[in-house]
């Protein structure tokens, strides 16, 4: 069986087309960080504009590198939420659309369920059951994972997304747009100790977490004392060491709550590598396994979207006709692929 998958939730197109038994045949992204540069964050008309310029030409290139054609394609996957409405409308209408002009099956993509496949396309995947720490531009999610479609989420963000206040502490340490990986490249001449800045959340019992907090009191410094470029990099590095704590902070708790020693970490963030360290450290010391989509697949892309399309069309979840995006849409409302 053969996926085609979209991904346009929020500023990148991702195309690829993914056989179960062959694995990934095809990926084409597009990122629009250019586009959104100018103007410090996402522009979510921009954003939608793009979108539909980029995925049908991208699904055509798709096909060309996977060399089939329609006829080889069992199924459209395309993600229906959560992201900007206009951004998802687009993927929804386009993939939705083909699947009926093709007379193929259409399947509904939860964007955060894509992530957290994401680790089963490379060669060593986790079994479950595991723990996902889910880390993007906008959740931040400790999940129990039982199997496909089986989610408990143990905590979340109450505020800030690990990603966001990534890059929101870049903007104001005068670094461009997308902020998070410019501020880990900064951090990498930080001299650690200079800075403490809190570890919000881990004094009290939960799995919740708070990133507003840490962000003002990054700004407080950065306003203060952040005008020479050391000082900057000194900033950045106690940023995203406090930040890579709580990580690991909670993600221990969630280990030892629940017994299990498999941990996979994806979203945007999973990407950087002074977090990876620190998690490794923690599943060495706890005798666990650690799991992470390759860097290329941390970050939104079609791969995960035709993944997880496949592991649904096999359950038979399929789409009806209608174009539904949804812009709020929890984990835990999914179905069990044993349903
Ligand atoms: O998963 P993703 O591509 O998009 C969402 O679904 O939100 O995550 C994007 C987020 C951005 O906030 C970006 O700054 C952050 O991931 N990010 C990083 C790194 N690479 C991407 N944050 C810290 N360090 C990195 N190396
Ligand atoms: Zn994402």
């Amino acid at each position: 069986m053969r996926v085609l998958g979209i991904e346009t939730s929020c500023d990148e197109t991702g195309i690829a087309i993914y056989d179960d038994e062959k694995g990934l045949l095809s990926h084409q992204l597009y990122s629009q960080v250019a586009i959104h540069a100018d103007y410090g964050g996402v522009v979510p008309e921009l954003a939608s504009r793009d979108h539909v310029r980029k995925t049908i030409p991208l699904i055509k290139a798709a096909l060309v590198e996977a060399n089939c054609s329609k006829d080889d394609i069992d199924a459209i996957a395309y993600t229906a939420g959560p992201g900007l409405v206009g951004a998802l409308l687009v993927g929804t209408s386009i993939g939705r659309s083909i699947a009926y002009a093709w007379g193929k099956p259409a399947v509904e993509v939860h964007h955060m369920e894509g992530h957290l496949l994401a680790p089963m396309l490379e060669e060593d995947i986790p079994a479950f059951p595991f723990i996902a720490l889910l880390v993007s531009g906008g959740h931040t999610m400790l999940v129990q994972v039982d199997n496909i479609g089986e989610y408990t989420i143990l905590g979340e963000s109450v505020d800030d997304a690990a990603g966001e206040a990534f890059d929101k502490t870049a903007k104001l340490l005068g670094l461009d747009y997308p902020g998070g990986p410019r501020l880990a490249k900064l951090a990498e001449q930080g001299v650690p100790g200079r800075f403490k800045f809190p570890r919000p959340m881990t004094n009290k019992p939960g799995l919740d977490f708070s990133f507003s907090g840490l962000k003002t009191a990054a700004a407080n410094t950065i306003r203060a004392e952040g005008n020479d470029a050391q000082t900057q990099a000194d900033i950045a590095h106690a940023f995203q060491q406090a930040v890579a704590d709580t990580l690991v902070i909670k993600c221990r708790r969630a280990l030892e709550q629940t017994g299990i020693n498999r941990l996979v970490v994806a979203g945007g963030v999973s990407a950087n590598t002074y977090l990876r360290e620190k998690l490794q450290a923690l599943m060495s010391a706890q005798k666990g396994q650690v799991f992470y989509p390759r860097t290329e697949f941390c970050t939104d892309n079609g791969a995960m979207i035709a993944f997880a399309g496949l592991q649904r069309l096999k359950a038979n979840q399929t789409a009806t006709l209608s174009i539904k995006a949804k812009p709020r849409w929890s984990l835990d409302t999914l179905e069990s692929v044993n349903a």
